[in-house]
């Protein structure tokens, strides 16, 4: 009896940890504390479930022990491996992973309600329900989850979308349905709970398939809201509170992330599901809009050196040309000069919310020093000159200015206003949206072609010989 108080006792410490640790991952000063705190009263709740559970046998905590040990292994190599830019391929997996461990746990639960002799939709709909909301949300994000990391490590290249795949998708996930209500009310036998299995495998893969490489971070956050989900119903199923608060805030978390990410890009999550977007392909329409006209490192050295204010703008490129120590000297040499230098945050530049704001903190730019859409845009009149690096979409005056682009309405950063603008990338190919970008025909504007991190360091060698 004592051992079950002290039990509630650790899944009580756990469930506050969560939910201290996502507030302090609100913000990136505290967000390394808020992980640590979240794991640690994970820690502790496995540990009690492991040492104060009644029927645990030797045996069984050595075979636990010995996966958790190789989890742990196989979990802090990927991890410490993994550049920034590929962070959202290693959520997806792991995401994966939590997906399979709740489809796993409802599975095994069947199979135990029927070889104790009871038959799980006899003795509780309850029950069922849980065993079969575990399974069918915790597949669909396992085999969602992998095929958005295939696509996100380049092994499935392209979107396949098969004809009519909205209405394919619709019809697989309603059978899987039929069938789960089914198994429920007339048919309980173990054939019958693999073959929903098997169904809601198969949704999970024909809904990501179809749906462009560089939409996956969204897509990935929702399967992620998905594990949370199903991680929820095997709270039910255990009358576990700290799986079932653990679950309850993963889902909401991914449910809120991606309906953000869908606000910052304008986009309605259907969009992103039902709407073949964001292939990634060449810019669209070739004839020129103007003429463009490009500086030399060391006109731009002159020109950021000899200004009152400079507002960098760090997109995509920047992160995949790992330029943010570069970037970070830039500043630092511009400050020394008595230069104001600033950072313009979109909410969706790069590839995952949060990915500029990571990015910078690694090169020890202050947070200070970055400012959010909303409040840098009225700022950009008084600039004397914006240096976008690697970033496209998200400064792209199509935004607001043509209905027929695809990212009309999504809000941007209003770098035209600003006096001089300079664009940095390596050809004038298009960014995630395919989509040429008027901004680079600007007669304020000017292109600074190359590769960022050697684009930085001429300009940076430039401004050190003035
Ligand atoms: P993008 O529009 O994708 O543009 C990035 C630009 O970086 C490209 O035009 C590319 O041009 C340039 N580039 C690539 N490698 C480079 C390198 N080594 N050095 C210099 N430049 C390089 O990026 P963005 O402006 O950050 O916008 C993000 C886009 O992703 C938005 O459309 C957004 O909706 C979408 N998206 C974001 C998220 C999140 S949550 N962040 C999620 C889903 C979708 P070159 O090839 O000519 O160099």
């Amino acid at each position: 009896m004592i051992l079950n108080y002290l039990l509630e006792i650790c899944y009580l410490i756990g469930s506050v940890s969560f939910i201290a640790g996502l507030k302090l991952m609100g913000h990136p000063k505290t967000a390394r504390k808020g992980n640590l705190i979240g794991a640690v009263g994970m820690t502790i709740a496995i540990l009690g479930t492991i040492f104060l559970h009644p029927n645990f046998q030797p045996l069984i905590i050595a075979l636990i022990f010995a996966a958790i040990g190789l989890g742990t292994i196989v979990g802090w190599v990927t991890a410490k491996r993994v550049p920034m830019t590929k962070m959202p391929e290693l959520v997806s997996l792991f995401n994966g992973m939590g997906g399979a461990c709740a489809a796993l746990i409802s599975i095994i639960e069947f199979y135990h309600s029927q070889h104790n002799g009871t038959d799980a939709s006899a003795t509780n709909i309850g029950t069922t329900i849980a065993i079969l909301g575990g399974m069918i949300i915790g597949s669909v994000s396992f085999s969602g989850s992998i095929i958005a990391f295939l696509k996100l490590n380049g092994t499935m290249k392209k979107p396949i979308r098969l004809p009519s795949y909205n209405i394919l998708n619709i019809i697989i996930l309603g059978l899987t349905f039929v069938l789960a209500v089914y198994f429920a009310i007339a048919n309980s036998s173990f054939v019958m709970l693999l073959l929903v299995f098997a169904f809601a495998l198969i949704y999970g893969i024909m809904l990501t398939i179809p749906i462009g490489g560089a939409d996956m971070p969204v897509v990935i956050s929702l399967l992620n809201s998905f594990t949370g989900l199903a991680a929820a119903f095997g709270g039910f199923l255990y009358d576990n509170k700290i799986m079932l608060t653990g679950g309850i805030l993963v889902g909401s978390a991914g449910t809120l992330l991606t309906l953000a990410m869908c606000k910052a890009m304008n986009r309605p999550l259907s969009n992103v599901i039902f709407g073949a977007f964001g292939g990634g392909g060449a810019a669209e329409g070739t004839e020129t809009k103007g003429t463009i006209k490009d500086i030399s490192a060391s006109d731009l050295a002159v020109l950021l050196a000899y200004s009152k204010k400079v507002v960098i703008v760090p997109g995509y490129g920047l992160a995949v040309a790992q330029a943010q120590h570069a970037i970070k000297e830039l500043e630092d040499l511009l400050e020394s000069k008595g230069v104001e230098v600033k950072y313009a945050i979109h909410p969706v530049a790069g590839r995952m919310p949060g990915h500029m704001n990571v990015l910078l903190a690694e090169a020890n730019v202050s947070y200070d020093k970055l400012v959010e859409m909303e409040e840098i845009n009225p700022e950009f009149e008084q600039t004397d000159v914006v240096l976008v690096v690697g970033a496209n979409d998200v400064v792209n005056p199509a935004a607001k200015t043509d209905p027929s682009s695809p990212i009309y309405g999504m809000p941007i950063l209003e770098v035209d206003k600003a006096k001089h603008i300079v664009v940095n990338k390596r050809s004038m190919s298009a960014g995630y949206a395919g989509i040429d970008n008027l901004l680079f025909y600007n007669p304020k504007c000017s292109m600074y072609f190359g590769d960022a991190k050697k684009a930085l360091t001429d300009l940076i060698a430039e401004i050190k010989n003035l």
